[in-house]
């Protein structure tokens, strides 16, 4: 391996194979591993290992402490049709805590020096989250803790994991709390995908006039974080002297009755909104982004209209691919 190397956990994954490309634009050798390859295109990684990172042998075969970076993005995770049914709350914290625990002790046993955990805005509670006008997301806000879904837990006791190998063992880990990422090549259908693209698939198949369901009232409010800022700040992070935790989010805050709208409008199309009883999670959220910038020099940007365009564009030609 000359020059730099990297490894991506989750590079299967969406933000993980965006990632693999960065790193490979920037000059890196990738090694990537995941239960599985990418599903929309070919990794770009130079090496991909098919393995679950929940068995300690696959964390050792694939853990090289040569790497000059480790990204730590392989979770079982979906968008608020999976994380908020219930259904999934044991496997959620079981298959995602024992990735957390292997990555971090075998990258201890193997001398790499840094990892990038990828938590979420999850972990912020509950309580600070009902006013769908004033959330309070900032990061001091984390504690005392009281996550509304068991997901949520399980990024807070992995943040603390990364953080204290970082105390008891010189480790120099980085801790990002992703708010709500989303860009072309996002999971878009069966049951993991979250807002986004869900509203997106909805409206491209919709006909002008025609109705399409939304979870909820439409009044809870997101921000929407493009796949390329997501990026942008991953690597400034990890690349920083600032261990986090941090937001990396949009404070571009919508209702998602905006979102469709705006939906809508990029596609061309009159529709009427249904609203149904469906998984909601909390009812406001937004990326408080002082300490990112206080901290990097840096905090995303780009409007939410122009992620939109790039994702409902992909999102219609994968409808097309399908139908074809
Ligand atoms: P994703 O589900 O697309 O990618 C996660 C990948 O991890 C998947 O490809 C999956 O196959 C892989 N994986 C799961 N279990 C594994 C195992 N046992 N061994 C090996 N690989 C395994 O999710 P994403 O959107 O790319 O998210 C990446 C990271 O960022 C995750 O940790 C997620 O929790 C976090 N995050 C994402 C968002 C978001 O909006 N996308 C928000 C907050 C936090
Ligand atoms: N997924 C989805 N699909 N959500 C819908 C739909 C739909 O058809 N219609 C309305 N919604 C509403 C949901 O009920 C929720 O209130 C809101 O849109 C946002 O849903 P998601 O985008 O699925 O998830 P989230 O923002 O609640 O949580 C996501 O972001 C976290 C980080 O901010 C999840 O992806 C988490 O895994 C992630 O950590």
């Amino acid at each position: 391996m000359l020059g730099k190397t990297a490894l991506v956990c989750g590079a299967g994954g969406f933000i993980g194979s965006h990632l693999v490309r960065r790193l490979k634009h920037e000059g890196f050798w990738v090694r990537g591993v995941d239960l599985k390859y990418p599903e929309y295109e070919a990794t770009a990684a130079d090496e991909f290992i098919a393995g679950d990172l929940r068995r300690q042998d696959i964390c050792e075969r694939v853990i090289d402490g040569r790497f000059d970076e480790v990204y730590q993005m392989a979770a079982d995770m979906g968008g608020a049709g999976y994380i908020f049914t219930g259904e999934h709350d044991a496997d959620i914290i079981h298959n995602s805590a024992t990735i957390n625990l292997n990555v971090a002790e075998i990258c201890r046993r193997q001398n790499v020096e840094r990892i990038f955990y990828s938590s979420s805005a999850c972990i912020y509670p509950a309580h600070n989250q009902e006013d769908p006008d004033n959330p309070n997301c900032a990061e001091s806000s984390a504690y005392p803790a009281a996550p509304d879904s068991e997901y949520g837990w399980e990024k807070l006791i992995s943040e603390r994991l990364f953080l204290a190998y970082n105390r008891n063992h010189g480790m120099k880990n980085r801790v990002a709390r992703y708010h709500n990422v989303f860009g072309p090549s996002g999971t878009w259908q069966g049951g993991k995908e979250k807002a986004p693209a869900a509203i997106c698939r909805k409206v491209a198949i919709a006909s002008n006039g025609d109705e399409i369901e939304i979870w909820g009232d439409g009044l809870q409010t997101r921000s929407f974080l493009y796949i390329d800022e997501c990026l942008e700040g991953t690597i400034r992070l990890m690349r920083s002297g600032f261990e986090g935790p941090v937001n990396i989010g949009s404070d571009e805050m919508v209702t998602i009755n905006q979102l469709v709208d705006m939906v809508c409008a990029i596609a061309g199309k009159r529709l009427q909104k249904r609203h149904i009883p469906g998984p909601l999670g909390v009812r406001g959220r937004n990326s408080d982004n002082r300490l990112i910038e206080q901290k990097l020099g840096w905090r995303p940007a780009q409007s939410l209209i122009t992620g939109l365009e790039a994702t409902y564009a992909w999102i219609e030609s994968q409808l097309i691919r399908a139908a074809a």
